[in-house]
């Protein structure tokens, strides 16, 4: 396959994570990089020697561009990808798809009117550990889902007081920037689209929002979000834990790592689900076993897989117009939905 030109839009710090990620990928190039910094344009385009413009108007200028990576914070999302998929160009869009549902609603008729692919970058649905997780379900091996929780105590403080994500008006507040990861992964998992039972949030001295906490349910499963931005990258941790009726299953790190199975099930029944090979089987006192499945490799190097698998999903629907994403904008419509909701 020749490899479909990219243009990515908004070199900043995870603008500039995805570029290295796509310059390793066979099935993409790297052919221009645009943003309002001139220095950042200029710096990130001389890194993969593409072209770098000042602004994604001048970008879509650029014949060569089939597909644009759009990276800007939240609250350009909406106008950047209609002009995106009003320029005939396939979008790759950061997380959250817009701010609000009828901006969502309006880029999917957009992209439809237009014969343009979207897909959005929700690496949860990339990640080995969440897809182990969500085929055990599918086929029932633990028995029925009862119970979803997330607890996600994420690097807040190592984003400065004027920092985008602050402002409900840029980022669309914490449900909306952030949460939309795992309502769309805990729908996945559960196989329903979910809806949001209770809420609450906490606000810092300065006003801004960093903690907030709700309960939801998807079908017969209850569900529990905990997301508190209150520590450092020293100190950050998230845990989601599954309870099926015969085990439980546990994700580690906000991109995990690992999955953790306690059950009393034969591990016959678990290893081929398992992405790596897990560590011997431990037997507690209670005659239940624990599995261990980890990636050797590390955070870093999971979530640019991740990164590189959602791309890698887009080009090949760009030149196979037959192929079905695996990431959809109505699922990343629907994941919004419950952030929103949540918001309110
Ligand atoms: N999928 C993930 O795992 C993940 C992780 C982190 C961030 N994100 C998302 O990535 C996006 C970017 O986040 P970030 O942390 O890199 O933000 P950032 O503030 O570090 O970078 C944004 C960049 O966009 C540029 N920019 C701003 N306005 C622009 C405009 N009108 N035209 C062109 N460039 C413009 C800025 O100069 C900056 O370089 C956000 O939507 C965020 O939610 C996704």
């Amino acid at each position: 396959m020749k490899p479909v030109p990219i243009g990515l839009v908004g070199a900043g710090a995870f603008g500039l994570f995805c570029l290295d990620a796509f310059a390793e990928m066979p099935e993409v190039r790297i052919a221009a990089v645009a943003d309002t910094d001139f220095g950042r344009a200029d710096a990130a385009a001389a890194r993969h020697q593409a072209k770098a413009y000042y602004s994604l108007d001048a970008m879509l200028k650029d014949a060569s561009v089939e597909i644009v990576a759009l990276n800007t914070p939240p609250f350009l999302h909406a106008e950047g990808g209609l002009a995106v998929v009003r320029s005939g160009r396939h979008l790759f869009a950061e997380k959250p798809l817009t701010l609000t549902l009828e901006e969502g609603e309006i880029l999917l008729q957009e992209a439809r009117a237009n014969r343009v692919r979207l897909t959005v970058d929700y690496v949860m649905r990339r990640n080995p550990f969440w897809d182990a997780t969500t085929r055990l379900r599918r086929d029932g091996v633990l028995g029925a889902l009862l119970h979803m929780d997330l607890i996600n105590h994420a690097a807040g403080l190592d984003l400065p007081p004027s920092h985008w994500f602050w402002e409900r008006e840029k980022s669309g507040g914490i449900w909306v920037e952030h949460g939309v990861h795992f309502f769309d992964a805990f729908a996945w998992v559960s196989g329903y689209a979910g809806e949001i039972t209770g809420v609450q949030s906490f606000a810092r001295a300065d006003g801004a929002v960093d903690r907030v906490e709700c309960l939801a349910r998807f079908g017969a499963a209850a569900a529990h979000f905990y997301h508190g931005f209150t520590h450092s990258a020293r100190t950050e941790q998230t845990t989601v834990r599954l309870t099926f009726e015969q085990g439980y299953v546990t994700l580690r790190e906000w991109v995990p790592t690992s999955i953790e199975i306690v059950t009393p099930l034969s591990s016959d029944l678990l290893i081929d689900y398992l992405p790596s090979e897990a560590e011997p089987v431990e037997t507690t006192p209670t005659g239940t076993f624990r599995l261990i499945s980890r990636a050797p490799e590390g955070k870093s190097a999971v979530y640019r897989a991740c990164i590189q698998a959602g791309m890698s999903d887009l080009a090949r629907a760009v030149r196979e117009p037959e192929h079905s994403l695996s990431v959809t904008g109505q699922e990343a419509l629907n994941s919004l939905r419950l952030a929103v909701q949540a918001s309110r």
